[in-house]
């Protein structure tokens, strides 16, 4: 019995949405406590594909409870959209998704803002992914954000909508009356699911019941301890859990971070192990690595053992799972980044200026391919040799248990490596 968090310990797209769901037989209740439907969580369910933006990936077991907490921002349209297309897939929300009453909302003018942002700063773009996610968030801190509760509230969500407009500029291209009536419309229709979140989760841990908090984005997209500014706009790491929920720290008792066997990065910003050559390429096409939001091809590289080092301090990871592991079967030779040197000297922290990063040159460990397919493969020692290498070295290099590695996108192509501390909390075999 444990409340865990899943976080990425990357920039993003680590395979959290399958860990998550490999998981959730195990939980209660599965919570997002940040970002918003910039998230794309990919599940492959008895070879049937499902990609979860804003709702938890927990929902597509059917009877299990889901939460949004108030430190995700939430665009009505998006939710609507993705409730609805859960049913047509046969997945009830009904009664078992609480959405919180304190979340802040994305709203028309937001996506505005956002492309406006965008298009001024030019070649120094971020690369977001256009969902208006960073202008909402910057309403919340500066405290004019309208959220879930005032959607029931019709004079001041027409008072509130009418001065952010005038606020932003963008009178011409936003009517206020017609985004009152859409946002009113879709409050009404969407309030079955609004609750208080924070209530709903302490209330249901007081029971003994068993709270998985979804992370999105990942340690390096996170606000405060990522790339910035090419960052998300939110508290992406361990830490955000709790703001993001109202659940406190000590009733959380383990954080469980997931890494790919190699790196990837959507959208701009410094990537010192990325591969510009054939085998970025080859990375990319053996990974399929094009997002699962906005289609995007992913930047791919090398395994950063600074990065995952760092997400381990910044969470306080408990245990590490390693995807995507197959992608890497045809390699000749695997490189892993070691340490960065900068002007001549081994860094020995993760710097915080960017400039100073995309100066940064990796040390590189090489190590030999296994060249077999591990595809597939649901035991440890059923690996190749060099692969079981690989995995020990990872855990060596980042000074965490590999408690769980990932062979495919399956639910099924999964190792469980016995005797490890998520063993522990969650009865998963091995
Ligand atoms: P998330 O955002 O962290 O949930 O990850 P995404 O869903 O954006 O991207 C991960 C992609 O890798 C998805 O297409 C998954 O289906 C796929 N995937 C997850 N684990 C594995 C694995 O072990 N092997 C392979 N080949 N694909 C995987
Ligand atoms: P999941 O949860 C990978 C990236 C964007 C951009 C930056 C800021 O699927 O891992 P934003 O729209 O959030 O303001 O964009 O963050 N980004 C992600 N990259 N996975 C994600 O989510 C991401 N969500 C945002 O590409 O670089
Ligand atoms: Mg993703």
């Amino acid at each position: 019995m444990a409340n865990l968090i899943i976080v990425g310990a990357q920039w993003g797209d680590e395979g959290k949405g399958k860990i998550v769901d490999l998981l959730t037989a195990h939980f209660d209740i599965v919570a997002r406590y940040q970002g918003g439907h910039n998230a794309g969580h990919t599940v492959i369910i008895d070879g049937r594909k499902y990609v979860l933006h804003l709702i938890p990936s927990g929902i597509l077991h059917a009877q299990k409870q889901c939460a949004i907490g108030n430190g995700v921002v939430i665009d009505p349209i998006a939710l609507k959209q993705e409730i609805d297309g859960l049913a047509a897939a046969g997945i009830s929300c009904k009664g078992r998704l609480f959405v919180s009453n304190r979340a802040h909302l994305i709203l028309e003018y937001h996506r505005l803002v956002e492309k406006g942002d965008e298009e001024r700063r030019g070649k120094a773009r971020i690369g977001t992914t256009s969902r208006g996610i960073g202008p909402a968030y910057e309403d919340k801190m500066g405290r004019r954000g309208l959220r879930v509760c005032d959607l029931s509230d019709p004079d001041k969500l027409r008072r509130h909508l009418r001065e952010n407009i005038d606020v932003k500029q963008v009178g011409v291209a936003v009517d206020p009356d017609r985004l009152f009536e859409s946002a009113h419309a879709l409050g009404t229709e969407l309030s079955v699911y609004f609750a208080d979140v924070a209530e709903f989760l302490n209330g249901n841990i007081d029971e003994g019941k068993t709270v998985l908090f979804e992370g999105a984005q990942g340690t390096l997209l996170d606000v405060d301890h990522g790339t910035y500014p090419f960052v998300t706009a939110s508290s992406a790491t361990a830490g955000g859990a709790c703001t993001g929920s109202g659940v406190g720290p000590t009733r959380i008792d383990g954080v469980v971070g997931i890494a790919k066997a190699y790196t990837t990065r959507v959208g701009e910003g410094p990537f010192p192990t990325e591969l510009l050559d054939e085998l970025g390429e080859r990375i990319r096409r053996n990974g399929q690595e094009f997002g699962a939001s906005t289609g995007r091809p992913r930047r791919c590289g090398w395994f950063d053992a600074v990065v995952v080092s760092y997400s381990r301090m910044i969470n306080n990871l408990s245990s590490l799972v390693i995807t995507k592991m197959d992608v890497l079967d045809d390699m000749e030779e695997i490189r892993v980044c070691t340490g960065y040197r900068y002007k001549g000297s081994l860094l020995r922290s993760f710097p915080p200026e960017i400039e100073v990063l995309a100066q940064c040159r990796p040390e590189y460990v090489t190590v030999k391919g296994w060249q077999q397919k591990t595809a597939g493969t649901k035991s440890f020692d059923e690996l190749p040799v060099a692969a079981r290498d690989y995995i020990n070295r990872l855990s060596d290099l980042v000074k965490t248990e590999i408690s769980v590695v990932s062979t495919g996108p399956d639910r099924s192509e999964t190792i469980i490596t016995p005797g490890s501390r998520l063993a522990a909390w969650v009865p998963l075999g091995g």
